[in-house]
């Protein structure tokens, strides 16, 4: 199967794992046109975007995807041959605080863009079509000690959260099962890498040590979590979106299961290093807190199918991609700066006017 798109329709792009792949994606695909519709909630930030801003290719339009009239316009005006659907709200944490915005983004706000998306490519305005919803590992829930979550696995979720994802995915099925619309679904692993925002475990663990603040911990720190470098995940999303049948699911997974409190010691110890500190001075830092409600065990990915399917396999071993990764957090202070502080919330008005 292979599919050359044309025009993408990226959702969620100022976002972490949206924005990494619109870089990769457009310097692949220089010819593609690329338009980035993005509400700007307070995980979008159009700083990691200054690169591609000014490219005659890209359109960024300030949005939601829960505007039927405005994605329905882009969808018609752009030609767009395939939605590339990362919008969400994405953080466990805030999912138990406040699950309502979760279900309204999550879940109604992929509804009214897979029927957008449906109305769009049954006109026959385009001559092929893909919509590609990005999902996590999360909808299989919790496992014990051993196995592997496989596209078969049953749909588990525990949180808010994963519940909203898990929802979103079973409508895709649906638009693909009742419309035979040519969807796609890929769930992946925890990722980590550049322009993560610094609510999430390693970033946040990179920020507090740098200030020397405390590091959260949660329960006995032993939960598990597999880890992949946001642009392996990037190169995955786009080998799928070109070369996947129809109505195919697909796990994306790095091999690389870490403790959380091994990989905040790893995270401490590099820093060490890298701040000139004593050796063993960052872990001190470390604070156990009370855990999170309903905090899953351990995610464990089998993305075997993908290898064998389509010949994806993850390019960054977790050495060079964390040390990478920490590296890139220590350059860019000021761009941690304005995401703590907040400053990057009025670029869009300094740049754009208010006008998308
Ligand atoms: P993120 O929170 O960094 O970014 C989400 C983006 O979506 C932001 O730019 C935000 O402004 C935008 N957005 C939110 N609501 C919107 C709306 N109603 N309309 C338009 N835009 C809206 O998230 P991320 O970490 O980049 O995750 C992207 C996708 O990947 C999500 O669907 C998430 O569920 C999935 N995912 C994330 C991970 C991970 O480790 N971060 C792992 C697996 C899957
Ligand atoms: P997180 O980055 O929130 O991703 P997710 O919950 O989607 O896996 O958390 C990763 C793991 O780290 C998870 O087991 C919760 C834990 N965690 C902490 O121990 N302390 C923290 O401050 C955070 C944010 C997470």
């Amino acid at each position: 199967m292979s599919f050359s798109p044309t025009s993408i329709l990226v959702t969620g792009g100022a976002g972490f794992i949206g924005s990494n792949f619109i870089h990769s994606f457009s310097a692949n695909n220089p010819a593609c046109r690329i338009t980035n519709l993005d509400a700007l909630t307070y995980a979008g930030n159009l700083k990691n975007l200054t690169a591609i801003a000014d490219n005659a290719r890209y359109r960024f339009v300030k949005g939601d995807i829960g505007d039927a009239a405005l994605v329905s316009e882009l969808l018609t005006q752009e030609k767009v041959d395939a939605v590339v659907h990362f919008a969400a709200e994405s953080h466990v944490d805030r999912s138990i605080t406040g699950p309502e915005i979760f279900i309204r983004t999550n879940v109604l706000g992929s509804q009214i863009l897979l029927e957008e998306s449906r109305k769009h490519w049954q006109a026959g305005i385009v001559a092929d079509f893909r919509f590609l919803q990005i999902s996590t590992d999360e909808v299989y829930g919790s496992l014990g000690d051993s196995g592997y979550f496989t596209e078969e696995t049953p749909l588990a979720a525990n949180s808010p959260y994963s519940a909203s994802k898990a929802g979103a995915d079973l409508l895709v099925r649906a638009y693909h099962e009742t419309f035979g619309m040519p969807t796609l679904n890929t769930r992946c692993s925890n990722n980590y890498g550049p322009y993560h925002f610094p609510e999430k475990l390693i970033p946040l663990m990179i920020h507090n040590i740098i200030n020397k603040r405390p590091l959260p911990v949660y329960g006995d720190g032993l939960n598990i979590r597999d880890w992949l470098h946001v642009g392996d995940h990037a190169a995955a999303i786009e080998v799928v979106l070109k070369t996947a049948c129809p109505g195919s699911v697909y796990n994306i997974g790095g091999n690389n299961e870490w403790k959380n409190i091994d990989i905040v010691n790893l995270v401490c110890d590099l820093l060490d290093a890298r701040l000139h500190r004593v050796a063993g001075e960052n872990r001190k830092l470390i604070t156990f807190v009370k855990d999170r409600p309903g905090h899953d065990r351990r995610y464990a990915i089998d993305a075997s199918r993908l290898k064998r399917d389509l010949g994806w396999e993850p390019a960054y071993t977790f050495e060079s991609g964390i040390t990478e990764t920490i590296d890139w957090y220590l350059a860019h202070q000021e761009w941690v700066a304005d995401v703590t502080s907040g400053a990057y919330r009025t670029y869009y008005e300094n740049q754009y006017g208010g006008r998308s």
